[in-house]
């Protein structure tokens, strides 16, 4: 299937929910607002429904599990409360809302210490124990007891519980059980599905995947972003199948020192790995005459079987086409170039804002009340994705001014990644790290002819 822009709504003032399935409920999160701040009686309890201290440190598992914390060590999971971008943006939004709604951003980043009564209005972050900054730790999957929605950290946490796990293993130092859930998509969908205060979706990579064909042949998540091998799960174990704990996506620290230098490599590698099986990018040139405009037809494919192409906090990340056409070596056309402070030339250039007509963006944009762009989620009512869809093709026309006279056509095409925007980061003060960004390339594309 192919068209010219297709924008999907994924949300408006009255949230559009397009899942099918009768336990997906399309109300706002269910808040309880009696004392001005917003809550939920799961995810964001008034009263602390845990205690954090009868959490374990990954450094308890260390012993026996230490492949296990190694890999979680490099992961966005053990990243999530101690990401600068993260804190800079909850920070922002506490000043906003007057910190009524401090409890939102930490439910899924840290349910361990928004449960335990540590993330309250005008939290700092400096002041939470190490057990809450581990972020998504081990215990926070391992002591999910049941998964009771399929958004904003929709699970329930049992901490005095045995370890949960889809084995059948036993443990001299803990007590075991098996819960299937685990191994399946139903769990990460309890965290990636992200759903605003006002009801507006921000991120759905597991009701996306419940649509695909990776759900019908039964492919969860686990699939693909923990990758099986043979070995032992604790020091001594018999071996089994054991399941890739570095949870590889698009994102690397931006934190100096948080990973070593090896281990940014390796994550690298594998992340270029997975955004080049991502996606194709196919061009043509048609009605190439000297003197008229031609066409640029650009086709992409997203090959993931499983959701969108991009996914997950799709307003954050760039994925866009960029085109250069050349006509005996002179450009005579470009899309998707970047200004001089490495910004795309679209709303949010500095330099150019709005100098790319042509711009091709996968991305995904907030709009506010008064249909103005806004970076920010919790002044958004609209959110609007020109992701792809899963196995989906899309094919864009771009017209493009061919000099008389011109004997030699180029062109160049890259669909590229990039996952933050450097203009975020300069807004959030982090101006070295906006320097830093990487862009992938997630495949290329060219054409060349000689004209008549
Ligand atoms: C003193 C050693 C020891 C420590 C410490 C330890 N474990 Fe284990 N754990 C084991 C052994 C042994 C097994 C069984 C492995 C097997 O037979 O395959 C196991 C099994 C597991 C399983 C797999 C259950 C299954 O079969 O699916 C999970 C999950 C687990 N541990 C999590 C943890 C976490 C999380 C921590 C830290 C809070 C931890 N363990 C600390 C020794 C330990
Ligand atoms: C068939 C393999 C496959 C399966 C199954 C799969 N993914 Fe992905 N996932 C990918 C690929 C490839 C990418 C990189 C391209 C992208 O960002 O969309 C990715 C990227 C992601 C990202 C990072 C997106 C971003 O740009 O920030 C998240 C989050 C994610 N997946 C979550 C999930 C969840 C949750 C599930 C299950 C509901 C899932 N994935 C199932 C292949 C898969
Ligand atoms: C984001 C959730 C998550 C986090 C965080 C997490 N695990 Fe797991 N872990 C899983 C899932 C899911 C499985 C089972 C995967 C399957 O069967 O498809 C698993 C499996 C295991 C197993 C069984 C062997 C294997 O590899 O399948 C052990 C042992 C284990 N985890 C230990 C740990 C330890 C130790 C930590 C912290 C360093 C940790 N896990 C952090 C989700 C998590
Ligand atoms: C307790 C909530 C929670 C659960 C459960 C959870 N995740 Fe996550 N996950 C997160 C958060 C939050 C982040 C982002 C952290 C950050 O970047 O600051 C994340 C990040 C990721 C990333 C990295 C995305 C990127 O852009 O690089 C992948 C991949 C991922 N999760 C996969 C999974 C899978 C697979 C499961 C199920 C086995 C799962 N997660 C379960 C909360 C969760
Ligand atoms: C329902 C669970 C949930 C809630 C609530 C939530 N997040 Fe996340 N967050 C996630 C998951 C899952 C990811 C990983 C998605 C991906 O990588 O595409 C993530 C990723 C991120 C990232 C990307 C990490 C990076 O550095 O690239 C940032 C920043 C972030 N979240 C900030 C926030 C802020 C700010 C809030 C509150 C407005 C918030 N989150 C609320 C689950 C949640």
């Amino acid at each position: 299937m192919s068209g010219l822009l297709l924008l999907a709504v994924l949300g408006c003032k009255k949230p559009v929910d397009t899942d099918t399935d009768t336990d997906t409920d399309t109300d706002t999160p269910d808040t309880d607002t009696g004392d001005g701040l917003v809550h939920d009686p799961l995810s964001m309890p008034r009263t602390p429904t845990h205690d954090p201290s009868e959490f374990q440190s990954a450094q308890v598992c260390a012993t026996c599990h230490p492949d296990h914390v190694t890999e979680w060590s490099s992961s966005m999971h053990a990243y999530a409360m101690v990401d600068p971008v993260f804190q800079r943006l909850v920070e922002l939004r506490q000043v906003d809302l007057g910190g009524r709604e401090d409890q939102f951003c930490t439910q899924c980043h840290s349910a361990i210490g928004t449960r335990g009564g540590e993330c309250v209005s005008a939290f700092e972050f400096d002041a939470l124990p190490p057990i809450v900054l581990e972020g998504i730790t081990c215990e926070s999957c391992h002591k999910v007891s049941a998964v009771v929605r399929p958004y904003n950290a929709g699970h329930e946490l049992d901490p005095t519980g045995p370890m949960r796990g889809t084995g059948t293993s036993t443990s001299p130092f803990h007590a075991t059980e098996t819960l299937p859930v685990l191994g399946q998509s139903d769990f990460c969908g309890s965290c990636h599905d992200v759903r605003e205060t006002s009801g507006l979706p921000l991120e759905r990579p597991f009701a996306e995947w419940r649509e695909s064909r990776a759900a019908e042949e039964g492919r969860p998540c686990q699939s693909c972003h923990m990758p099986e091998r043979i070995g032992p799960a604790a020091i001594g174990a018999a071996d089994r199948t054991l399941h890739e704990h570095r949870f590889i996506g698009v994102d690397l620290p931006l934190t100096e020192g948080f990973v070593d230098a090896p281990t940014r490599e390796l994550m690298t590698q594998r992340i270029t790995a997975l955004l080049e099986s991502a996606a194709d990018i196919e061009l043509d040139l048609v009605e190439a005459t000297p003197g008229q405009l031609g066409t640029a037809v650009v086709t992409v494919h997203n090959r993931i079987d499983a959701h969108n192409f991009p996914t997950g906090s799709t307003f954050l990340r760039q994925v866009w086409v960029e085109l250069v056409v050349q006509a005996d070596g002179v450009t005579v056309f470009e899309t998707g170039t970047l200004d001089a402070n490495g910004d795309l030339r679209d709303r949010w250039s500095a330099l150019d804002p709005y100098g790319d007509d042509d711009l091709i963006s996968l991305s995904s944009q907030f709009t506010d009340a008064n249909g103005d762009l806004t970076l920010f989620s919790w002044v958004a009512t609209e959110h609007t994705s020109a992701a792809l869809s899963p196995e989906y093709t899309r094919t864009w026309s771009l017209f493009v001014p061919i000099p008389a006279g011109a004997q030699e056509l180029t062109a160049q095409a890259r669909l590229r990644f990039r996952p933050l925007p450097p203009h975020l980061l300069r807004t959030l003060g982090m101006t070295d790290e906006a320097a830093a960004l990487p862009i992938y390339d997630v495949d290329t594309a060219s054409w060349a002819a000689q004209l008549p």
